[in-house]
């Protein structure tokens, strides 16, 4: 049995959570706590880093002393989204982490935000996705197709060249007047509207590569706003919008993520990251790729879409096994540019042979 401290502070969330592998290697999340600070950044249209530091700093301790056991009692290893994300943010995640290492003597863990993604599809059920795995990264900062072959063993097979999924919704639901974040605005407003009503690009989808661009759909939207600037006040227009951007965006994610697994014939796909959350894209990745290819599809659990530490805790309940991904408390800097695969060499997780 293993236990294992998660600390998520990369963006607009302060979590904390406690999550254990037991023998047949099954993961259970004993407490999971998120302090959102969306009402906070909302006033400003968008996450202000320093405002966001503030609200960690805040939140971090008031979750440690209230809701987990400060004697560290029980607990195997500590691990903390190292990045990518906002510096200042990252920081009081990374800094707290350390200081309860180093006072309970435990092992620390640094761990990618994106890998946490990745690891809500292992909350699902007690069936884990089988290797190799095809993961569908879709959120606020990026889209990616990723192949995992083991745990801790990554191959980038796509990503987007402009705009993040995720950044493409926040932007569409500025322009049409919804307040941030602007995703679940999107989605919620698209159920009443036509998905066929425009017909906006699909980027990429005529090339044979995994590489995604939505940023020329943002800008058809834009285009066809400025133009029809007089209808933008009724609601079944912005409805028709919203839809169909939706419908575009969805259509460009789940035909790349067939096309990959045309190539790459994985045994299980999974999604994760903000966008997770949009239930057209749910149903049809799940519908399309399990009727045409027979490969299961993990959709995380909604509670899981949300940043997390949870899913932070879960990489940590791996990555302890692999004496290299454990380092010194000293050792460890918040990065906000790294990578999936570990940006800072020393600290690099060399795959398990
Ligand atoms: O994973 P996440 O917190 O961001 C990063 O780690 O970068 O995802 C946040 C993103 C935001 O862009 C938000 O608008 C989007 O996920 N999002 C959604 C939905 N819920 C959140 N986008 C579309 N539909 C949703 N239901
Ligand atoms: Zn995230």
């Amino acid at each position: 049995m293993t236990r294992i401290l998660g600390i998520e502070s990369s963006c607009d969330e302060t979590a904390v959570a406690i999550v254990c592998k037991d023998e047949v290697g099954v993961l259970h999340v004993e407490k999971s706590f998120i302090l959102s600070q969306i009402k906070e950044h909302a006033k400003y249209g968008g996450v202000v880093p320093e405002v966001a530091a503030r609200q960690h700093l805040e939140g971090i301790f008031a979750i440690l002393s209230h809701e987990i056991n400060p004697t560290g009692e029980n607990i195997d290893a500590i691990a903390v989204t190292q990045g990518p994300g906002l510096s200042p943010a990252l920081r009081v995640g990374v800094e707290t982490a350390k200081a309860l290492a180093w006072i309970w003597n435990k092992p620390l863990l640094p761990i990618s935000h994106m890998e946490g993604h990745i690891y809500t599809s292992w909350f699902v059920t007690k069936k884990h996705p089988e290797f190799p795995v095809l993961a569908l990264i879709v959120s606020g900062g990026h889209t990616e197709l990723i192949l995992m072959t083991g745990h801790g063993k990554y191959e980038r097979l796509g990503e987007t060249l402009d705009d993040a999924a995720g950044e493409a919704f926040d932007k569409v639901a500025k322009m049409i007047g919804l307040p941030y974040p602007g995703g679940p605005q999107i989605s919620s407003l698209a159920e009443q509207g036509n998905p066929k009503a425009y017909d906006f690009p699909r980027g990429l989808l005529d090339r044979p590569d995994l590489n995604f661009s939505f940023s020329g759909v943002k800008t058809s939207v834009l285009y066809m706003l400025r133009k029809n600037e007089e209808k933008l006040s009724g609601e079944s227009f912005r409805a028709d919008v919203a839809a169909s951007f939706q419908e575009a965006v969805v259509d460009v994610l789940v035909r790349k993520t067939q096309r990959a697994v045309t190539q790459y014939r994985p045994k299980s796909v999974v999604l994760s990251g903000g966008v997770a959350a949009n239930k057209a894209l749910r149903e049809r990745l799940k519908n399309d790729i399990e009727n045409t290819f027979k490969v299961p599809v993990f959709l995380p659990p909604m509670q899981y879409t949300v940043d997390n530490a949870a899913m932070i805790a879960a990489v940590g309940c791996y990555k302890i096994q692999n004496p290299s991904c454990v380092v010194s408390p000293f050792e460890v800097a918040s990065n906000p540019n790294l990578d999936i695969f570990g940006s800072n060499l020393e600290l690099n997780c060399k795959p398990q042979v």
